[in-house]
Parts: C-alpha cells; sequence; structure tokens
C-alpha cells in the first residue's frame, strides 16, 4: 500500500503493522477482563475514532459506541489547560461497563475531567483505553488502564492524531519535529 504524500518527511515510530498487533492484543485483553458482560466503547473525537474502529473489531463482545468531543487545545500542539465539553454522550451509560477510548494519553486535563463526566452517570464500571501514553507530560495523576504504548516527549500524528487537524489519515503514528512545530 502507496504512503500517503503528507508522509513525506516523518519519522515513523509505530508502523501499521505493530499498531494493528498491539490493538489486537488490547481487545483481547478486554475481551478476557469482560468476559459474558456488555460494553460501551465511548470514543472521544475526533482523534480517537480510528483507534476505537480497529479495537471494537478486536473485542468479542456485546459491545455499542458512543462520542464525546471536548476543546483543550488550540489548532496547533499547545495545551491551553483549559477542558471543556463540546458534545456529552448521547445514550445514558448508568450501570454500563465504559471503555473511554483515547487516543493519547498526554497532560492528563483531559481524561481526568471526561472520567469525572462519565463516573456522574453512574456506569457500572469506567475504564481507560488510550492507544499512547507520554507521561512525561502528566499533570494529572490519572493512569490508563488499557495502554497502546508508552512513547517519549514527542508530538505524534497519524492514526487518528493530528496537527492542525492534518495527518490523522496517515496509517503509521509518526513523529514532528520541534523545528516544524508552531506555536498556534
Ligand atoms: P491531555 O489532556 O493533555 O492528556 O491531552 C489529550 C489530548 O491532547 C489528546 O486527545 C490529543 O488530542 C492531544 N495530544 C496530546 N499529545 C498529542 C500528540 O503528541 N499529538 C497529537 N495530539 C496530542
Ligand atoms: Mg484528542
Amino acid at each position: 500500500m502507496a504512503a500517503p504524500i503528507v508522509h513525506a518527511g516523518l519519522e515513523v515510530l509505530y508502523t501499521r503493522d505493530q499498531i494493528a498487533r498491539r490493538v489486537a492484543e488490547m481487545g483481547e485483553q478486554i475481551s478476557r477482563d469482560f468476559a459474558g458482560q456488555k460494553v460501551v466503547l465511548v470514543g472521544v473525537l475526533k482523534g480517537a475514532t480510528i483507534f476505537l474502529a480497529d479495537l471494537a473489531r478486536c473485542i468479542s463482545l456485546d459491545a455499542t459506541f458512543d462520542f464525546l468531543s471536548t476543546s483543550s487545545y488550540g489548532k496547533g500542539h499547545q495545551q491551553s489547560g483549559e477542558v471543556k465539553l463540546l458534545k456529552d454522550v448521547d445514550h445514558s451509560v448508568e450501570g454500563q461497563n465504559i471503555i473511554l477510548v483515547e487516543d493519547i494519553l498526554d497532560t492528563g486535563l483531559t481524561l481526568t475531567y471526561l472520567h469525572r463526566v462519565l463516573n456522574a452517570h453512574q456506569p457500572k464500571s469506567l475504564k481507560i483505553a488510550a492507544l499512547l501514553d507520554k507521561p512525561a507530560r502528566r499533570i494529572q495523576k490519572i493512569e490508563g488502564d488499557y495502554i497502546g504504548f508508552t512513547i517519549p516527549n514527542k508530538f505524534v500524528v497519524g492514526y487518528g492524531l493530528d496537527y492542525a487537524e492534518r495527518y490523522r489519515n496517515l496509517p503509521d503514528i509518526c513523529v514532528i519535529p520541534p523545528s516544524a512545530l508552531g506555536d498556534e
């Protein structure tokens, strides 16, 4: 398969094959942990969509989808520190097993906030599945229950992750060199 043209010049951190293998393992783990139960996969728009789509197909359980949306970043890579809920879940998740699906756990501000929002819906259980974890940047003490890869403090794009809304469609996870990051 040919790489999209926007791939040019970016260093690949994880290839599509490495991602697929890890996502399959995460799906198997979730399937074991919730054997015989239903789960609601709650994705954080838009970064988690590709991960959720692949993870869901590796989960052999009765599963439904819902989505949340937040704003915490500007157009580029800088964290404003303020998280706002732009869209709540469509359906009640009271009494359900929720798996909050996110692209990356960075400062932890977003997932700490969303954990509180979803807990207010009184779920039966609430777990976090994040494809990537960047612990060096953590401000809020929060850990994921299912983590794909723990990465160094680099700005990454692809497989759903963006820089100013670009690069989400890259099949691999790539690093944006610091020199290419503006102060948007
Ligand atoms: P947190 O609230 O700082 O944990 O940030 C979570 C959000 O920041 C993620 O959902 C991403 O949208 C964004 N983010 C954090 N690090 C990166 C990165 O390296 N690349 C792209 N987006 C990132
Ligand atoms: Mg995001």
